[in-house]
């Protein structure tokens, strides 16, 4: 299972060095029973793939932001988020789940387990960072809610409180946001619920107190401040397919090569890379094609973008 950690990076595999001396990829290569000098073989192609990992910093996570229910403006969310209550916080499971019910979010944290993820982050409107997220796998949410054999998909929907989200006064989009992914891709090992950010609990205006982070995905099906979630047999409807169909898929994978009718995806800026930078290649699935291509195989994804 040593895919499962490819791009499981961690803020010390930033430096090559520290790659050697990670733990879990050390676990990861015993467990493959080829110990030590596997250890090349498996960081090696990480390291080739993550290209410039240098996590972006706290203050650039934190202060160009979309987040619709506090206004369009790429500063509105650090400006009104504060006005959101992330305490108390409870998660409604339910539809296709032996266990359905209202969870606590300090219930959730006492049973998941955080690790950090230092993921790409590649937003559909072309810009790009590399955040340090802490936060727990969505399989172990959906296993501890019990997934029943019919459920094919699974709705995520974010808080609705007009009056402290000033935002969502306007008809931007249909409110309350919501969200989907096929079962497949929610209990992939790389689709976590993030709760924290540089291992501090997660900003207002970033989704506290739980936000979806699917990294080989456009931000936008990364949906923020979770209240419910609902397995379910049907695809679930999405807030950017319900506003605009023709731009925005169920999908929605990464990939430089499906231009959004109206802007290029083939490359990003890097948010923090200065005035002057020079924009990159976009990478197919983000750069998780390792991790997640077999989940697409013999699907044209030029039409199920
Ligand atoms: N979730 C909700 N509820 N409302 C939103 O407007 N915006 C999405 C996504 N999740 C959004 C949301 C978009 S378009 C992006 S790019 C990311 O959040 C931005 O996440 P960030 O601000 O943490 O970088």
């Amino acid at each position: 299972m040593a895919r499962r950690w490819t791009n499981d990076l961690t803020r010390n595999d930033v430096t090559p060095e520290a790659v050697f001396l990670n733990r879990r990829r050390l676990i990861a290569a015993m467990a493959a029973g080829t110990g030590a000098a596997a250890l090349g073989s498996i960081a090696g192609p990480a390291l080739a793939a993550q290209g410039d990992m240098t996590p972006n910093t706290l203050e650039e996570i934190t202060s160009y932001n979309n987040f619709y229910e506090f206004g369009t403006g790429k500063d509105d969310p650090r400006e009104y988020a504060h006005l959101m209550t992330t305490s108390p916080w409870s998660v409604e499971i339910g539809g296709l789940v032996e266990r359905p019910g209202t969870y606590a979010f300090d219930d959730i944290m006492a049973k998941m387990t955080v690790e950090e993820r230092i993921y790409r982050f590649r937003c559909v409107e072309a810009w790009s960072m590399v955040i340090p997220w802490n936060g727990f796998e969505l399989a172990d949410l959906l296993n501890m809610a019990g997934v029943q054999d019919g459920a094919k998909y699974v709705a995520f929907q974010t808080l609705l409180r007009r009056d402290e989200m000033p935002g969502t006064r306007y008809p931007v989009l249909d409110w309350p946001y919501v969200e989907g992914l096929r079962l497949d891709e929610a209990m992939h090992p790389l689709t976590i619920m993030a709760t924290g950010i540089y291992d501090k609990p997660i900003a207002k205006q970033n989704g506290a107190p739980m936000r979806l982070v699917v990294p080989w995905k456009y931000g936008f099906k990364s949906i923020k401040s979770i209240v419910r979630i609902t397995l379910t047999a049907d695809e679930p409807p999405t807030s950017w397919n319900k506003a605009n169909a023709r731009e925005y898929g169920f999908y929605s994978n990464v990939n430089p090569e499906v231009s959004h009718p109206r802007w290029s995806q083939a490359n990003e800026r890097r948010i923090g890379g200065g005035l002057f930078a020079r924009r990159q290649p976009t990478e197919m699935f983000n750069g998780y094609g390792a991790e997640v291509a077999s989940l697409y195989t013999g699907m044209d994804l030029a039409k199920n973008f």
